[in-house]
Parts: structure tokens; sequence; C-alpha cells
């Protein structure tokens, strides 16, 4: 079978892998590729010229690290912007049973509604079937006559979709498929529980933060917030008048979001030449107000969805940003709830990927790929492809039968 490329592309960092559907349905690796990032801020494209030119350089050095050639792109986009509603879908079933093309034939139905003419469909995701008034989990194959559908649809803005479309065929590929970041977070990180009980995910990622409140088989709600990892970094180097370079070094290494009684005395560098001693506790007061403006709108935008923390199994930080030293503990005691750093898990579909990939960075990557994995295994079955709903895809991808 043939191979594809599967890319996240982030504001720090770009990752590409080429891959191809393995025998038992899984995903083989072939190569994987990483680079610092160029031309995007705020998850879209800045600078189109340095964009393609990243994307091309990475994707070509992973197809040559796997001897083969790709056309086939798979990419995500950032949340910011994203919306998502409820649709319904309906078809009168001809025959006696339900067919495959009668159940595509109610969702492209469900696809019928007005939306707005600056934004365009990514995603069409089935969450409820129903025959006859009953409501079923997998109708192909059921006796009926009407079939209805309840689908999420997710949008994006039509000039972000067409400039990142327009990027991967410049650098020389076919868009396969977008995939929203906070769906790729999905597929990467939710289990059957969580998704039983509800999760909220929080992707930090550089310059964005990407949130899904996840409640049995549907997404309750998304949010995107211009606000990341990126920021700490840039209120350090502001408030220690240093470069962002050191910031980002002193970030990584001494930054914590709690003080401490043993203070830890920091020699920081400054950009007239000169140098300063700075306390752990000081560095803790310049990236405390960050994060707690982060949390304040996270818990804002919960709070007039009516989502119930308490009654979830609480939250799981992802992204580079959630590495951030004491962030599990400063989110649980802010939001008042069971708070988990989570990676990529259940990664043993995707054969001879390596284990660096199950940090929390790597979420929306390996996402990507379960997501094109279920994907490249559904258009084997047809050529009008549909995802088929979350909860059939999580199911398969953690190894349970669907339907059953
Ligand atoms: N150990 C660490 N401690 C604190 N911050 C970290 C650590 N490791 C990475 N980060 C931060 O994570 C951020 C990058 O996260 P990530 O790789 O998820 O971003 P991205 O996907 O490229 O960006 P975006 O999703 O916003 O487009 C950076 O701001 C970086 O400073
Ligand atoms: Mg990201």
């Amino acid at each position: 079978m043939s191979s594809f490329a599967v890319v996240d592309l982030g504001t720090k960092k770009i990752v590409a892998a080429i891959a191809r559907p393995a025998k038992d349905g899984g995903l083989e690796i072939l190569a994987v590729q990483r680079e610092n990032s160029r031309g995007m801020g705020r998850g879209v494209i800045k600078n189109l010229r340095e964009v393609k030119h990243i994307l091309k350089s990475v994707i070509e050095i992973a197809e040559r690290d796997s001897d083969s050639v790709v056309e086939d792109v798979y990419i995500n986009l950032s949340g910011v912007n994203a919306d998502i509603f409820t649709a319904l879908g309906k078809t009168v079933v001809t025959g006696e049973t339900i067919t495959r093309k009668e159940i595509l034939r109610a969702i492209e139905t469900a696809k019928r509604i007005t939306i707005p003419q600056h934004r365009e469909i990514i995603h069409v995701i089935p969450t409820r079937y129903i025959v006859d008034d009953q409501e079923v989990e997998e109708p192909e194959g059921m006796f009926g006559t009407v079939l209805q559908v309840q689908v999420q649809i997710i949008t994006h803005l039509l000039t972000v979709v067409k400039n990142f479309e327009n990027c991967v065929e410049r650098a020389g590929f076919y868009l396969k498929e977008f995939v929203l970041n906070q769906v790729a977070d999905i597929y990467s990180l939710v289990n059957d529980e969580d998704r039983e009980l509800g999760v909220m995910i929080v992707d930090i990622g550089a310059e964005t933060t990407d949130v899904a409140l996840v409640l049995q088989n549907e997404i309750h709600k998304i949010f995107s917030y211009e606000i990341g990892g990126k920021d700490f970094t840039n209120d350090i180097a502001i408030g220690l008048n240093t470069s962002m370079k050191e910031a980002e070094r002193i970030k990584v290494k001494y930054a914590r979001l709690f003080s401490d009684t043993e203070e830890e005395v920091i020699k920081v560098p400054l950009m007239d030449g000169g140098e300063r001693n700075i306390t752990s506790n000081e560095l803790y007061s310049i990236i405390f107000p960050r994060a707690e403006q982060l949390f304040t709108w996270i818990q804002e935008d919960i709070e007039r969805a009516g989502w119930e923390l308490k009654a979830t199994s609480g939250i799981m930080l992802t992204g580079g940003g959630s590495l951030l030293s004491g962030l599990k503990k400063f989110a649980s005691s802010f939001f008042n709830t069971m708070v988990r750093i989570s990676g990529p898990r259940n990664t043993s579909r995707l054969l001879n990927l390596d284990d660096e990939f199950t940090s929390p960075e790597y979420s929306t990557f390996v996402g990507i790929l379960k997501y094109a994995q279920e994907r490249e295994q559904f258009d084997g079955k047809s050529s009008s492809g549909f995802l088929p709903s979350i909860k059939n895809a999580l199911k398969n991808i953690f190894g349970k039968k669907s339907g059953g």
C-alpha cells in the first residue's frame, strides 16, 4: 500500500513522518524528521515562503530516510478560530437493511447545513445513529426504514484553510486531510474511561493553547487561546532584561510554579553584557501571572459551557508547555481537581515509533498518525470516506471491537 506523510506543524517545532498501512491495520512508521519551525505565529502562517520551505524540507528528508516518495499529506490546524456545532442528517433506507452507502448519504445531508461564507468544514464526526427512532451504535446491516445521524461539524476560517492548502501544494504535495489539534489530541490521549467520565485536555504549545472537553462519544466544546510556553519565556526575558535564548534556558532549567523555602540563586546574563543574581522565588513571581491568566480564561469558558470538572476524570495537560515544572500542582489547586501531565499512549499499532514520542510535546503529532491510521483503514473499504464516530475510532484505537 502507498505511503503518505503526517505533519505536526507547530509554532516551535515541525515534525513529519512517512508512514504506510501495515497488514494488521496499524501503521508502519518509515521515518520521522523534526526541525525548528519557521514562519508560523499563534497557530497560523505568517510567512508563506518560510513555511513552504520548512515543510518541503522536513518531508523530503523523511522521504530520503525512508527511501520513498509521498504525495498525500495529513496536517494539523490550530484550534484558534475553529468552531464546533451539531447537525442532523437523514435518509430513507431503500433496501431491507442499511448499507454503508446510505450511512454516507445520511451524513452528506447533515453537511447541507448553511455555514457562513468565510468558513469551511474540516471535520464531520458522526456521534449518534438513530434507526426508526431507536438509537444504535453501528447501523450498517440493520433493518430499518429511516436512518438519522447526528454529526459534529468542525469549521475553520476559509482564509486559514486556503493558506495551509496552498502551502502544502506549493511544497509539492497533495493535502489529504486537515486534523484539528484538539481532534489529534483526543486520538492521542483519551481512553475509554476518560471518554465515559469526561475529561478536559489542555494542550499548551509555544504560542497557542488548545482545549477540548470530551464527554462520552462527543466533543462537548473546544476552546483555543493565543497564549503558550513562549509567553512565559517572553515574560522572563522582559522581567530579567535578558535575551529570549537565555530566558528559554532559565525557564526550562529553573522556573517552577511554586515558591520554595529553600531558594536557589540563579545567575542571569543581562542584555547589556552584565550579570545579576536572582532567586527562584523571584522567577516564580515573574511566571505566575501568565499561568494564572491562562487558567482564568479557561475557567471562564468552562463555566460558561456548564462543565463540571468535579464530575469528570479531571484535566490532562499536554504539549511542550505542560512540562513547566510545578504546572500540574498549580493547575490542580487552581481548578481544584485531578490533573495529569499526559503524553501519547497506546502507540503499539504505530510500528517502529520510538519511545521518545510518548512525551507530551508529541501528542498532536501522534494523534495525527492515529487519525491517519484509522482513515486509511476506512478508505480501504470505501472511496467516499468519512470519519467513523469518535467513539468507534477510540474503540478501534484502544483495541476493542467497534459496534459490539
Ligand atoms: N521542560 C520544559 N519546561 C518548560 N517549558 C518547556 C519545556 N519543554 C518545552 N517547553 C516549552 O514548550 C513550548 C513548545 O511546545 P510545543 O512543542 O508543544 O509547541 P508547538 O506545537 O510547536 O506550538 P503550537 O502548538 O503553539 O503551534 C515552548 O514554549 C517551550 O519553551
Ligand atoms: Mg502544538
